[in-house]
């Protein structure tokens, strides 16, 4: 069939169980047809309802239309994605906008991303940023997979990974530090969707009260930081004055914040003074 009616059906037999039924149905068609959505309208691609049939049943199962996909996109660059390693957010790129504010009037800045995954936070900063060194440390050997790929895939000479456990002994010192660490609270997990729990719990769960990494990060890594070096957070809804608390209790000053596109406090961040 043409794209155009794979459309329709792809829709149709989504809209029992998806949110957005016609902008998935857009998206998995142009998967099919091998070409990005917007020149879906273009293709001559002959499309087979089995192949349709297929990824529906794996989008009722609880897959990721991501997963699916095998990439996303994340600030201006595609990440290759998979079972085994967290889907980069949008809410995400509000870290990164805010990295490179704070690395501006730095010439060649060392920054760390801990808790690197898919790398989207590590990779975007070092292609905008071509100066920069940026080091990448993921403890989970399926994600860290994923890191290895997409520096190779955007072509990110400038970012090192690490294959290590950021709850470990902190090394290196780096003018920024950023984090989005697993944050939701273990209590929080039946509210979550199949979507949502196919990703690795790993990167999910921070702890009973979802703080545990935050308070790990910042009274180990503080070590790593230059004089009026930053670290800096991404939170989740209603943490942010929890972390503002954590990261002063660890002696960081000149405490704030920075919200996502929805107004929410997505960022939040302080700075030593380690002479
Ligand atoms: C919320 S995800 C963030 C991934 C990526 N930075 C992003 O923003 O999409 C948290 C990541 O931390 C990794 N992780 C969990 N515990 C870790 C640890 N102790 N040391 C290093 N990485 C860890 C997970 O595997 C996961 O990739």
């Amino acid at each position: 069939m043409t794209p155009k009616q794979a459309e329709i059906l792809t829709a149709q037999m989504l809209t029992p169980f998806s949110d957005e039924p016609k902008s998935e149905a857009k998206y998995i068609v142009a998967h099919l047809a091998g070409c990005e959505p917007n020149r879906l309208l273009f293709s001559n691609a002959d499309i087979k309802k089995e192949d349709i049939e297929a990824v529906v049943i794996k989008r009722r199962q609880g897959t990721p239309l991501q997963y699916i996909l095998g990439s996303w996109w994340f600030y201006k660059y595609e990440f290759l994605v998979g079972e085994g390693v967290l889907v980069p957010r949008q809410d995400t790129e509000v870290l990164v906008e805010a990295a490179l504010e704070f690395i501006e009037d730095i010439e060649n800045p060392s920054v760390m991303d801990l808790c690197s995954g898919s790398g989207c936070i590590a990779i975007s900063i070092a292609k905008e940023r071509e100066d920069a060194q940026v080091t990448a440390a993921e403890k989970y050997n399926e994600a860290y997979e994923y890191l290895l790929k997409n520096i190779n895939h955007n072509k990110a000479n400038n970012v090192t990974p690490k294959l290590a456990d950021v709850l470990d002994t902190p090394f290196g010192s780096f003018n920024l530090i950023v984090c989005n660490p697993p944050y939701i609270p273990l209590g929080d997990k039946e509210d979550l969707s199949k979507e949502v729990l196919s990703e690795p719990h790993t990167a999910l769960f921070g702890g009973d009260d979802g703080l545990y990494f935050y308070k790990e990060i910042s009274k180990n890594w503080k070590q790593s930081l230059k004089s009026n070096g930053i670290l800096a957070f991404e939170v989740g809804i209603n943490e942010a004055e929890d972390v503002a608390e954590i990261l002063k209790a660890n002696g960081f000053i000149n405490i704030g914040f920075k919200n996502d596109i929805i107004g929410i406090q997505r960022v939040v961040f302080g700075t030593v003074n380690n002479v």
